[in-house]
């Protein structure tokens, strides 16, 4: 007995058993039992007399994993719309955040803010993001960057988690920049990382991954490389933003400390490519931030596909590089900018996005014991979801 079943839908599994990329069967149906898949096929081969307490006609949808958002920073307070203006002007982004601004007037502003005032802000993010479809977020923090307001936005980020009963992974990015009362002491800031911030919230039970920002702009691979060891010596998988605006060999740092995924690599190289292979370390593409940024190069896609690193797509959704919540639209542009293939595009924010989470044993396709996390879509074939910009006609 199924709590649920549902009937006549078109199920792109995402799954790697199926014989065509997307692991498409038609005229399938879907059987739930305790939140979980209990059984997907096509309908003719549902258990003779199968029964459920409730079931439904998907009048011929095509049903797909919910969609994973598997890079945000939904938890800010102000925007950055100012910016954007002098940027129009011919000011660079790493300009503006030299000048102090960027990334730490996002920081002035959460840190004036109170804890509901931005889980206020951040639901109102994600419900906007859940009429897309979206079911697992992951959300980090790093407007913060003291203690007490790294704690608010992961806080908020448990919050939103407990609320909404949707799957959550909060990243502790308190290397994301230096903050103004460590100017010229980015190693001190880092041994406050090391030692107080990153024990303390992994002692009050608020963080499950960390990333870092290796960059001119952010940190050196030195100073990654100590917050990664903390990391470890906690258990907590690691991330990193890399080779966004020029190459720092941080993919390949991150690879080393066995990185769920590094993120942006617009600059990455073959060698750093080859090391997220061996260690089985997703790319995240943002061609959100990459198109939002006037960026030039393109990540390498021919290399990923080449060495068979899996590519995932995120929003990235922050004040500064990505004010976007549609990850519909993050779905054409990683084909119209990055040359994706659709198939490639859709299995990056369903399959490609759990394991960049490592959450590929619960989430991310239609398969027996997985979550039963489903959307239906009324278009006649999911590549249209990726056509369509910002989204098909609902
Ligand atoms: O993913 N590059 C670093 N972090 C963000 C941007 C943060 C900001 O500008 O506020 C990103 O692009
Ligand atoms: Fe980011």
């Amino acid at each position: 007995m199924f709590d649920r079943l549902l009937t006549n839908v078109r199920a792109a599994t995402m799954s790697a058993r199926g014989t065509d990329a997307l692991g498409i069967i038609e005229n399938a149906a879907i059987g739930v039992t305790g939140g979980k898949i209990a059984f997907i096929g096509p309908e003719n081969a549902l258990p003779a007399g199968a029964k459920a307490r409730e079931t439904a006609d998907g009048g011929g949808k095509w049903a797909t994993p919910a969609f994973i958002d598997c890079h945000t920073h939904l938890i800010y307070a102000g925007n950055r719309a100012e910016e954007f203006e002098k940027r129009l002007q011919g000011i660079s982004y790493e300009e503006i955040a030299r000048a102090g601004g960027g990334i730490l007037s996002s920081v002035r502003a959460t840190r004036g803010a109170t804890e509901q005032e931005l889980f206020d802000l951040a639901l109102r993010r994600m419900k906007t993001m859940l009429m897309e479809s979206v079911g697992t977020f992951e959300i980090k923090s790093g407007y913060g960057l003291d203690l007490a307001t790294e704690r608010k936005i992961l806080r908020v980020a448990t919050r939103l988690r407990d609320e909404t009963n949707l799957r959550i992974q909060r990243t502790f990015l308190g290397a994301h920049a230096l903050p103004p009362e460590y100017e010229g002491r980015a190693g001190d800031y880092i041994d406050f990382i090391c030692t107080e911030m990153l024990p303390a919230l992994h002692a009050e039970k608020l963080v499950d991954a960390v990333d870092g920002f290796c960059e001119n702009i952010g940190f050196s691979r030195a100073q990654i490389e100590k917050v990664f060891k903390k990391a470890q010596e906690l258990g907590l998988p690691v991330k990193l933003h890399a080779e966004q605006l020029s190459n720092s060999h941080g993919a390949a740092l991150a690879a080393q400390y066995g990185a769920l995924s590094a993120d942006h690599i617009e600059y990455l190289d073959e060698e750093g490519v080859q090391a997220m292979e061996k260690a089985g370390t997703v790319a995240v593409l943002l061609p959100g931030a990459f198109y939002f940024i006037h960026e030039k190069q393109a990540p390498p896609v021919e290399l990923l596909r080449k060495h068979n690193v899996k590519i995932a797509i995120a929003t990235d959704h922050n004040p500064g590089t990505a004010p976007t919540l549609s990850l519909l639209l993050m779905l054409n542009m990683a084909c119209t900018l990055f040359h994706l293939t659709p198939e490639e595009a859709l299995l990056g924010v369903t399959r490609h996005a759990a394991r960049a989470l490592g959450f590929e044993n619960v989430c991310g396709t239609l398969e027996e014991g997985k979550a039963a996390d489903l959307a239906l879509w009324d278009v006649s074939h999911p590549r249209d979801l990726c056509y369509c910009f910002p989204r098909p006609a609902v």
